[in-house]
């Protein structure tokens, strides 16, 4: 046996798909996907195979040349689910399997239309990441079991379907449907399959780059992420050339639970990065860096998840400098290391959990989700950088992309070629300590600025009274009004929330990012002309890293702790699964009084 991943019954000495054609009829009353997967087998094969499935109705499963192939479905670990065991007759090139997914399917958000923007159209998204390919479809659903894809998803008239794939356009079909084709010719780990349908537009915003979302928001959408092909000439410069040919970009409905999704080729990003003023492109920025980092060069498994996130949020700060400047990007990693330190002291110091490689058999990589791979991480690879040079340590990232792309890794195989491009370095840095240590190493690379400590010693100061003045606060920019909000103390006496909300003009803002920390000082100090407002987010927006913040405010306060439980119990419905499973675990600290 020769399992390699915790989260998958992928097993490396078995068959290896290396092809998967899909056919999907999408069913939004009965809210499952009946579907055929063929999976193409490296070379013809025998014997056991093992596939990843959770809650999958497997009906039938034969070979291509339609020879019956028995199989059994193992009872559902908590974890992983169910193994689907197949038995291949001799020279076996593909299997087929018929299948139909669960109305309870975690990949799959089910939106009626009163839960869209402009409520004609039922909505359908996926989000596979880290784990959940194997709800939509039976794999081998391991990132180092790299596939190809081919897809046909049917969906009632009126419906578009896009996917992380090229589109290969689409045909009217039987029983007023219609019929999409897609192909996706460059190998990626199954977690980056992915589909969503609804009533949707679309506008070029680049020569590779066109925006799909809701009719509704496609204009406003298409204004704020405008700047795209310059961000990819720009990453492109650093990290080579771009491999996909499309960089297009989805706009969901508010219940995404992510801010965004590296799905290769679609970009899935949440709505509430439309904030009229093109501040919260970093997310953007982010997303397409994963074309390089993440979908080029892929974490082996969830236990080297930082191989993926801290190179991608240095990637995208180092995009974010070469546009907007030095200053910007050492805010933007202020404001990172803040939630670094937050993410830290909720799994205490110590927690194994504060390493970047993670030991995650018997964990749900969902419960142990944080910012750590990303802040952590980012801070190594720029500890590499300082130390390496600049010159050095682009020279070796671009080398590093080359040599593994369209490969999953482990850390201990980026680390042997390190060593061998940059002998030294490793252990000039202490990588040990940084990668198998918990806590935030002595030797980390701090941001640091005089334009970053004037705002955090406003913020300290702020309690005793030194306010910082009207003309000053209309000079900041979303990312130092934001780190001044991080800064302030909590809870705050009334008259201070006041005078915020009034001074920096909080109550009509409309990045997301602010109003959050707006409104969770504002629910931690019981102010409540703010209220409202609070609940109004909360039953719009099912983005996990809001979620959490504000019901953490309001519960861990007596005064709010019962709405906290009503406001959730009024929204549960609308939210994502994923989401529900946020706000349950940060109410539950808190039991009712
Ligand atoms: N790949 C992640 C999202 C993800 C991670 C989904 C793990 C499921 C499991 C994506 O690239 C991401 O990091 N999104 C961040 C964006 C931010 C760091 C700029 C998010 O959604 O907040
Ligand atoms: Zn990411």
């Amino acid at each position: 046996m020769a399992r390699t991943d915790p989260h998958s019954y992928f097993d490396a000495a078995q068959p290896r798909t290396v092809h998967a054609e899909l056919k999907w009829d999408v069913d939004f009353n009965a809210k499952v996907i009946r579907g055929v997967a063929a999976l193409k087998l490296e070379s013809p094969s025998a014997g056991t195979m093992d596939l990843d499935s959770r809650d999958l109705l497997i009906a039938k499963v034969a070979t291509s040349d339609g020879r019956p192939v028995p199989f059994s479905v193992a009872p559902a670990d908590p974890v992983l689910g169910s193994r689907l065991r197949l038995i291949l007759p001799q020279d076996t090139e593909a299997v087929v399997i018929d299948y139909e997914t669960s109305p309870g399917a975690v990949a799959l958000q089910w939106l009626s239309p009163e839960q869209t923007r402009g409520r004609r159209q039922p909505f359908l998204f996926s989000q596979c990441q880290p784990h959940h390919a194997r709800t939509i479809a039976p794999l081998q659903d391991s990132p180092v079991a790299r596939i190809t894809y081919d897809a046909e998803v049917t969906v009632p008239d009126g419906i578009t379907a896009v996917m992380s794939a090229g589109p290969q356009g689409s045909r009217a079909a039987a029983g007023n449907k219609r019929l999409f084709k897609f192909h996706m010719p460059q190998p990626i780990p199954t977690y980056l399959v992915a589909l969503a349908a609804g009533d949707l537009a679309s506008r070029e915003i680049g020569p590779r780059s066109r925006i799909w979302a809701e009719p509704e928001v496609v204009e406003a959408a298409a204004w704020e992420f405008a700047e795209i092909e310059s961000m990819i000439k720009t990453a492109e410069k650093l990290f080579g050339p771009y491999e996909w040919e499309r960089y297009d970009m989805l706009v969901l409905p508010p219940s995404f639970p992510y801010g965004g999704m590296e799905n290769p080729r679609l970009t899935f990003l949440t709505p509430t990065l439309l904030a009229g003023d093109r501040s919260l492109v970093t997310v953007v920025a982010h997303e397409l860096a994963h074309s390089w980092t993440g979908n080029l060069v892929t974490n082996a498994s969830v236990e080297h998840f930082w191989l993926n996130e801290g190179f991608t949020v240095w990637a995208e700060r180092r995009i974010l400098e070469a546009l907007r400047g030095a200053a910007y990007a050492s805010m933007a990693q202020a404001l990172g290391l803040a939630a670094l330190r937050q993410a830290m002291s909720r799994f205490g110091e110590n927690s194994p959990l504060t390493c970047l490689v993670t030991k995650l058999e018997g964990l749900n990589p969902d419960d142990v989700y944080s910012e750590v791979p990303y802040e952590k991480g980012s801070l190594f690879v720029t500890l590499l950088e300082k130390t390496a040079g600049r010159d050095v340590w682009d020279r070796f990232i671009r080398a590093y992309i080359a040599r593994f792309k369209f490969t999953s890794i482990t850390t201990d195989e980026f680390l042997v070629f390190l060593e061998h491009e940059l002998p030294g370095l490793a252990k000039e840095v202490q990588a040990e300590s940084w990668l198998y240590k918990p806590g935030l190493p002595n030797n980390a690379p701090l941001p640091k600025s005089h334009a970053l400590d004037a705002i955090q010693n406003q913020a300290r100061g702020f309690s005793g009274g030194r306010k910082p003045s009207t003309d000053e606060v209309t000079r900041w920019a979303p990312d130092q009004l934001l780190l001044f909000l991080q800064g302030l103390p909590r809870p705050l006496p009334k008259d201070e929330c006041a005078w915020l909300a009034e001074e920096l003009n909080l109550p009509n803002g409309r990045n997301y990012e602010i109003v959050v920390e707006w409104l969770s000082i504002a629910l931690a100090s019981g102010y409540e002309p703010a209220f409202p407002a609070a609940r109004e987010v909360l039953s719009e927006v099912g983005r996990m890293k809001y979620l959490r913040p504000l019901y953490q405010a309001m519960a861990s306060t007596p005064r709010t702790r019962a709405m906290a439980r009503e406001i959730y119990a009024a929204t549960q419905n609308k939210l994502h699964m994923l989401s529900r499973q946020v706000v349950e675990s940060t109410i539950k600290e808190y039991p009712p009084d």
